[in-house]
């Protein structure tokens, strides 16, 4: 009799999705405050962590977004993995109007919280749905945002996602890539490990490759440990 093999997996990164929704549905409020003074870290090396990696790459796609975006007055944009609404607010605050969309139900909670704070409500739509589902059944947008969402897109669905943001802009997509080799991007990596999360990045290359064959042309601006990156409806 031939022995059975038995083959041991780790099950725990089995539905890297799921996992998704889940630690964003969880953390959806500490998330919300990294955009704040008053940032909820805990200890010693998590404040470290949030003023010298998070905080300077967060502030700098927001910037890097806004001047990639241009000139969105009168603009519908669509932003996906909107989170708490930081960027959606901003895009209406600008003159833009806004349909965000997020897995996670307590994201999308806090977006419509935050954009009636703001004043912002009456411009600002906010659907909770997995974004291959949303893209399917949605009109197209003068130009699409994805920031902080390809870190958890596993890798053999990045191109199918991009496609799918490409398929709903008549305008550019504007996506935040987290760079491969830098400082932090390993412990960064391990912590995400322990919440059984999976977190992918990205070099240049790689990130050409996703967009092969879509003929657009691509800016890059230089975030620190994050890459923004313009892709534009036409090639040059
Ligand atoms: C790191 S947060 C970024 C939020 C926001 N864009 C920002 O930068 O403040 C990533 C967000 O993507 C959402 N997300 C992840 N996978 C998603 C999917 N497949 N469909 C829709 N939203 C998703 C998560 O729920 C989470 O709120």
């Amino acid at each position: 009799m031939t022995p059975r093999r038995t083959v041991v997996s780790d099950s725990r990164f089995r539905n890297q999705e799921a996992n998704v929704k889940d630690y964003f549905e969880e953390i959806a409020r500490t998330f919300d405050s990294y955009y704040r003074e008053d940032a909820d870290t805990k200890g010693l090396v998590g404040r470290m962590a949030h003023r010298f990696f998070r905080r300077p790459g967060l502030a700098c796609r927001f910037d890097a977004t806004f001047r990639l975006l241009k000139d969105i007055r009168g603009k519908h944009i669509l932003d996906v993995g909107c989170g708490s609404g930081v960027y959606a607010i901003e895009i209406a605050r600008r003159g833009g109007s806004v349909t965000g969309v997020d897995v996670a139900s307590e994201m999308i909670e806090l977006s419509r919280e935050n954009a009636s704070r703001a004043g912002m409500a009456q411009n600002c739509t906010f659907v909770q749905m997995d974004l291959i589902e949303f893209c399917d059944s949605t009109k197209s947008f003068d130009a699409v945002i994805a920031i902080g969402l390809f870190d958890y897109i596993k890798p053999d669905k990045q191109k199918l996602v991009l496609d799918r943001l490409f398929s709903v802009s008549t305008g550019d997509v504007v996506v935040a890539f987290p760079k491969k080799w830098v400082p932090g991007a390993l412990a960064r990596k391990l912590w995400f490990f322990h919440k059984k999360l999976d977190v992918y990045y990205f070099t240049r290359s790689r990130i050409r490759k996703l967009c092969q064959g879509s003929g657009r042309a691509v800016e890059y601006v230089n975030c620190g440990p994050l890459w923004c990156v313009r892709f534009y409806r036409d090639s040059f």
